[in-house]
């Protein structure tokens, strides 16, 4: 199957699974892992932050940044199609007490300053306490503006609040804007990273704090079950995809460039152009259902949906980007 799903798909590669039958393991909820510790001391160095901590997945890394910056009673503010406001079944309200404050993502995916402004509380028992600020980067396949990034670090240092970036993809938004990714990072508190999102690694997820964040968030993990043992086996992936994979992510954008290019040239769709690996394309012959299902039939996975999604990753190839537009060209001729 040529799977356009998600960039989740990826299987590990040849390197990663030899890697990881050689890692050297240890305890790693007594802190004796050398392999999860090599990981977390480069990714923090890396990215500029005192510390690091090897998570589960990008849903618990979320969770933990937003649970070791609030309190019960606290508030963050995200957006409305954040990851950690929809996707995360509600985490920082059910199992923390912090309650989301999402407000609407901008076309280009940033939330307006004002919008921010105007949302933080005051200082009035009628009212949760705003903590936090968070942001995705990419979000929908788009990328923040910098000059965005470093107005929202201003604004939260002069309303006293913490900010985080959900940065699943931060490595296909450096790639973007052609700056190492500390550019970005450099604006943020904490920073979550997913290992298994484009980068290749079967599990795993970083976050990224100040010491001090770190040593909560481990406690945090633990209460969640999250302490894993020698789970310097998955670390070891989780190294090759943090240390080589992001140089390659180029050849995503590109394929998804071309994947657009070409579907731009069918009436019946409506084409968005990608900025980073994520294609988004109307039917507007309302066929997005069909279409799937006759891909399907040619071995090709495309999610449900409206608009339609492509994802380019590590496993699709320039010539799988032609079998598919083939394909769909072929279900279309149908229509014409
Ligand atoms: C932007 C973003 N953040 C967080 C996550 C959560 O990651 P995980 O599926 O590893 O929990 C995802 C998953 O797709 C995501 O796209």
């Amino acid at each position: 199957m040529i799977d356009f799903r998600s960039d989740t798909v990826t299987r590990p590669t040849q390197q990663m699974r030899q890697t990881m039958a050689e890692a050297p393991v240890g305890d790693d909820v007594y802190g004796d892992d050398p392999t999860v510790n090599q990981l977390q001391a480069f990714a923090a160095d890396t990215l500029g932050f005192e510390a690091a901590l090897f998570t589960s997945s990008g849903t618990q890394a979320n969770l933990l940044a937003i649970l070791s910056h609030c309190e019960r009673g606290d508030e963050y503010i995200c957006g409305q199609q954040a990851h950690n406001y929809k996707y995360e079944a509600g985490g920082a309200a059910v199992l923390g007490s912090v309650q989301p404050q999402p407000l609407t993502n901008q076309a280009d995916g940033t939330i307006a300053l004002a919008d921010i402004n105007a949302a933080i509380k005051q200082d009035d028992f009628h009212f949760a306490k705003t903590r936090l600020i968070s942001l995705e980067n990419t979000i929908g396949g788009k990328v923040l503006p910098l000059s965005y990034q470093a107005e929202v670090r201003k604004l939260a240092n002069e309303r006293q609040l913490a900010l985080h970036l959900d940065g699943a993809r931060v490595f296909h938004a450096a790639t973007k804007q052609a700056v190492p990714v500390q550019e970005i990072t450099q604006h943020y508190d904490s920073v979550s990273i997913c290992l298994s999102k484009g980068l290749g690694a079967p599990v795993g997820s970083l976050l990224l704090g100040s010491k001090e964040l770190i040593k909560k968030a481990t406690r945090l993990r633990k209460m969640l079950g999250g302490g894993m043992r020698q789970a310097g086996i998955l670390a070891a992936a989780g190294k090759i995809a943090f240390e080589q994979m992001p140089l390659r992510l180029e050849e995503d954008h590109q394929n998804a460039a071309l994947l657009a290019q070409a579907l731009k040239a069918l009436p019946q769709l409506d084409v968005t152009e990608p900025q980073t690996n994520i294609v988004y394309a109307k039917c507007l012959l309302n066929k997005q259902n069909d279409l799937r299902d006759y891909l399907l039939e040619q071995g090709i996975l495309i999610s449900a949906g409206d608009p339609i999604r492509f994802v380019t990753h590590l496993d699709i190839k320039q010539e799988d980007i032609i079998t598919l537009t083939n394909h769909i060209k072929s279900f279309y001729q149908k229509y014409e």
